[in-house]
């Protein structure tokens, strides 16, 4: 009896510590509102007042707009990829579904697959749009670990499945994509049962992986998210428990290829040891403003998966070190004033 009122109340005071993980009033509260800031873990919804369902997501900006990719999840289900454009990241118009599942059972892409994690980057040599996401075949549960890869000549699609692979015939689960200053683009990935964390540089196209393909670190580590600035690398990941939370951590390198420093848990304040309830997907460069990088999470409902929530944070930079920590509601002009 005792040992239940100790729990309860340690769970009372762990809980009072996490507001974070609380949900928090709608960015908008009707269809005519229009947010000027970020609330993390509220809801948000798209200039047409639907709640936006873009998650595990990535970034595209090109010519003055965003275009924001991500899972399309019923309660459990994987419904293809959404995309979502914005000219100022707070207002969202949907685009509707740049790469859907289709009815054909024998295709990579039926129903029923588990489309994950999808991220687009720009081949300025093809003028396509290339689409790189995670697979995992229809019926399979995690089994398949594949990577599929899909094209199209504008950024919204509709996106046209081209093959899934296994990279160099390596597992591929949690991936993103990042793009060097000089063009060649680079996927990177969770391997042999998340136990790598892997990067293999892509074909001039971005359409495949080349042999460049090796082992940055094995520490079970998945949700990669790599940004560059002054020259250095920087990459943030979690840990591997599901849909649930854990610690993130940051490596740093001066190569893509490595070595790769492991520095630590980047995340500070309450709530940091398991990054706010969260798991990173991404980190955005902001255009025109000088060392603005915007931390995207999601934070999952492994209850109802449409209604995980997103987590968007300023990075700071304190002493040459990074620093993430939670802010209820913030806006772009933050990276203004930290000048
Ligand atoms: C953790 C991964 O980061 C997510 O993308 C998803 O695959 C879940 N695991 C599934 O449990």
């Amino acid at each position: 009896m005792k040992r239940k009122i100790v729990l309860g109340m340690l769970t009372y005071i762990l809980g009072a510590g996490t507001m974070y993980a609380q949900p928090q009033q709608p960015v908008r509260e009707s269809k005519n509102e229009q947010p000027s800031s970020f609330r993390s873990n509220a809801l948000w919804y798209d200039t047409n007042g639907e709640p936006m369902n873009v998650h595990g997501g990535g970034m595209l900006y090109q010519e003055g707009t965003w275009y924001w990719f991500g899972e399309k999840r019923g309660r459990s289900r994987s419904e293809g990829v959404n995309v979502y454009s914005s000219k100022d990241l707070y207002n969202w118009k949907y685009e509707g579904i740049a790469l859907a599942q289709v009815t054909d059972t024998t295709s990579d892409i039926a129903q029923g697959c588990l489309m994950e994690r999808p991220k687009v980057i720009y081949n300025k040599k093809t003028r396509q749009y290339v689409m790189w996401v995670h697979l995992e075949l229809r019926g399979q549960g995690y089994a398949a670990a594949r990577a599929a890869v899909a094209v199209s000549p504008t950024p919204v699609g509709p996106y046209q499945f081209l093959k899934s692979f296994r990279p160099n015939g390596n597992m591929s689960r949690d991936m993103n994509l990042f793009v060097d200053d000089d063009g060649a683009a680079y996927h990177i990935y969770s391997s042999d049962e998340n136990m790598d964390l892997r990067m293999a540089r892509l074909s001039d196209d971005y359409l495949s992986p080349t042999t460049q393909d090796s082992l940055l670190f094995r520490r079970q580590r998945e949700a990669p998210a790599l940004f560059k600035k002054d020259g250095l690398y920087y990459l943030i990941t979690s840990g591997c428990t599901g849909w649930a939370p854990n610690q993130a951590s940051l490596h740093t390198a001066s190569s893509l290829f490595g070595p790769w420093q492991l520095i630590g848990d980047p995340m500070t304040g309450p709530g940091a040891n398991k990054t706010f309830g969260g798991q990173s997907t991404y980190v955005l460069p902001v255009p025109g403003k000088q060392h603005a990088f915007i931390y995207m999470g999601d934070r999952w409902n492994p209850q109802n998966l449409k209604d995980s929530r997103y987590q968007w944070l300023p990075i700071q930079f304190k002493e040459g070190q990074v620093v993430i920590e939670w802010m209820d509601n913030w806006d772009l002009t933050w990276f203004d004033k930290i000048k």
